[in-house]
């Protein structure tokens, strides 16, 4: 099963959280591979058994622009098959907390098999470390 790990952020706090989440992924010994969005092999997409997507927020909840290629694909791409989680961090001083999470989560619900959601204040902390091997053993249950 071959799972990817896409993620995008600019001041590190995302790359943070996913970097405890890949961690995690290869404790259980899964074929994992982490991208940085612009890394990612869009095209390929649909050859992937499992994704899980990294994204902080923008704007007024918005996801960042350079994910929005990515979303597109899913729109486009044969992606039915493919069990997919959404991370993210954001700032519950915005009204809408992780509105990029949100905005992946309802697309992947309608084009994928989502399992798994996850939203972090800024940086994770400690408490987050047994929110994030949740997140993994409910998507690798799924997968
Ligand atoms: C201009 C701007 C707009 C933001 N808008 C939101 C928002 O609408 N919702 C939210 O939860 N966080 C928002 N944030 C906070 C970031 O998403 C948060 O700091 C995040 O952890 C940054 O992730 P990164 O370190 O991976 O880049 C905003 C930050 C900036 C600078």
């Amino acid at each position: 099963m071959k799972i990817a790990v896409v993620y995008t952020s600019k001041t590190g706090n995302t790359e943070e959280l996913i970097q405890i989440l890949f961690q995690l992924f290869l404790n259980k010994n899964s074929d994992v591979a982490l991208y940085r969005i612009e890394q990612f092999p869009l095209k390929e997409l649909s050859q992937f058994d499992g994704i899980v997507l990294g994204t902080y927020t923008w704007g007024d909840g918005e996801i960042p622009c350079e994910m929005m290629d990515l979303y597109r694909e899913f729109e486009i791409q044969n992606v039915r098959h493919i069990i997919t989680g959404v991370v993210g961090t954001g700032d519950s001083g915005y009204p809408k907390f992780c509105g990029a999470v949100d905005g992946f989560r309802d697309m992947l619900y309608v084009q994928t098999k989502l399992a798994v959601t996850l939203k972090v204040e800024l940086s994770p902390q400690r408490q987050d470390i047994e929110r994030c091997k949740r997140f993994v053993g409910i998507f690798m249950d799924k997968l």
